[in-house]
C-alpha cells in the first residue's frame, strides 16, 4: 500500500512497547514515504527510522492508495493546516479511485470538524492562500513580497528582520563609499522568504546576495521573491549551512535565527557564520535580548557591538584577521 503520511515528525513514526522503549512504529513498512516541509523534520525521520522522507514545498503527485495527514493548533496553523487539506483534496480528486484519507487530528473534534467542512462545504473552490505585502529600508520605495503558510511571518513583515535589514544597509552604504570591496558577497541565513537579503540587495548597489533556509517553502517564496524584484540570488535549502565551496568566501553574514530549543538553532546560524565569512567579514545577528544571545554570539566572534532598533538587539562582531 503505496501511503503518503503529511505532517509527521520523527517523533510521531515511534511506538512505546515494554518499559517505554521507544521503536518505530509497526504501522510503518516500506512504501511509506513521509512528506516534510522543512528539511530538518527530513533529516530527523531519516536519521531515526528507516523510511523514505521527501523535503518539498507541495505534496508529491503519487499514485497513493493511502493519504495520512496529521495536524492540530500545537503543530501549525489553521491556515497551512487547510491549505495542505486543500491539496490532499486536490490529489485525491485527480486519482481514479481515490486514496483512502485519514486525518490525525490533535486537538478539540469540534476543530477537527470545522477544518474538513472547510473543504466539503465547498468542494470545487480552489484558494489562494499566498498574501503579498510591502517593506522597506530608508532610501528605498516599498518592496511587494510574496510568502505563503508555512513561512515565517506568512502575512507581514518581521520587525526583527526589518530592524536587521535597516542597520545592515546603513552600515554597509557607507563602508562602501570608503572601501574599493565590490561587489560585496552577502549570506542571509534563516533567510525566510527573503526579507532581510532582498531589502538589502536592493538598498547596497554591488551586493550579490545567497539566501539559506531550511524551510522549503521559504526558499519557494525566496526565489520568487528574487525574481519579482530582480534580484540575482542563490536560494539554497538546507539545515546545516552553506556548502563547504563556500566557506570563506562572503563579506557579510545577516541571520535572524529563530530562539526556541534556547540557541542551538542560533549556534548553528553563528557557526556558518564564522565558516563562511572571509577574515574581516562582519557577522549580524538580530534578538529581542542581546543579553542571552551576546555571550552566546562570543564563542565565536571575540567582539560583540550591539545596536539597538525598532526595540530589537543587533549584534555586529567582525571575524579576526
Ligand atoms: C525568525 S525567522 C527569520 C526569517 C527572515 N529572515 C525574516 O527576518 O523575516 C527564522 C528562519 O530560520 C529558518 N531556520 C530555522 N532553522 C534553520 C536552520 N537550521 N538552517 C536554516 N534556516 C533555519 C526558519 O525556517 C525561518 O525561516
Amino acid at each position: 500500500m503505496a501511503t503518503l503520511l503529511v505532517g509527521y515528525t520523527a517523533s510521531d513514526l515511534f511506538e512505546r512497547g515494554k518499559h517505554g522503549k521507544k521503536f518505530t512504529a509497526s504501522w510503518l513498512n516500506e512504501d511509506v514515504t513521509c512528506h516534510c516541509l522543512d528539511i530538518y523534520h527530513r533529516h530527523a525521520i531519516e536519521k531515526t527510522h528507516h523510511v523514505k522522507a521527501i523535503c518539498t514545498p507541495h505534496l508529491p503527485e503519487g499514485p497513493w492508495d493511502v493519504i495520512r495527514f496529521k495536524t492540530g493548533p500545537k503543530r501549525m496553523s489553521g491556515e497551512l493546516a487547510l491549505d495542505q487539506l486543500q491539496e490532499i483534496h486536490l490529489l485525491m480528486r485527480q486519482q481514479k479511485p481515490a486514496p483512502k484519507f485519514e486525518l490525525v487530528y490533535d486537538g478539540k473534534e469540534r476543530d477537527r470538524n470545522d477544518l474538513l467542512n472547510k473543504i466539503k462545504d465547498d468542494p470545487d473552490r480552489v484558494r489562494d492562500f499566498s498574501a503579498t505585502w510591502k517593506a522597506s529600508v530608508p532610501g528605498i520605495d516599498p518592496l511587494t513580497f510574496t510568502s505563503f503558510p508555512g513561512c515565517f511571518c506568512h502575512r507581514r513583515q518581521d520587525e526583527g528582520g526589518l530592524a536587521l535589514a535597516e542597520v545592515v544597509s546603513k552600515d554597509l552604504s557607507s563602508s562602501i563609499q570608503h572601501s574599493s570591496l565590490n561587489p560585496r558577497r552577502l549570506l542571509d541565513m534563516g533567510c525566510g522568504c527573503g526579507l532581510v537579503g532582498l531589502l538589502i540587495a536592493r538598498a547596497v548597489k554591488g551586493v550579490s546576495l545567497v539566501g539559506v533556509d531550511s524551510h522549503s517553502r521559504a526558499i519557494e517564496a525566496a526565489n520568487l521573491n528574487a525574481q519579482a524584484l530582480g534580484v540575482e540570488a542563490e536560494m539554497i535549502l538546507s539545515d546545516n549551512g552553506t556548502p563547504a565551496r563556500m566557506d570563506g568566501t562572503f563579506d557579510v553574514f545577516v541571520g535572524n535565527p529563530p530562539y526556541y530549543s534556547d540557541y542551538r538553532i542560533a549556534e548553528v546560524f553563528l557557526d556558518t557564520a564564522k565558516r563562511a565569512l572571509k577574515p574581516g567579514g562582519v557577522c549580524y545577528t538580530v534578538c529581542k535580548n542581546a543579553a542571552g544571545l551576546e555571550p552566546v554570539q562570543r564563542q565565536y566572534f571575540p567582539d560583540v557591538e550591539i545596536i539597538k532598533r525598532r526595540g530589537y538587539a543587533v549584534l555586529k562582531s567582525v571575524k579576526p584577521l
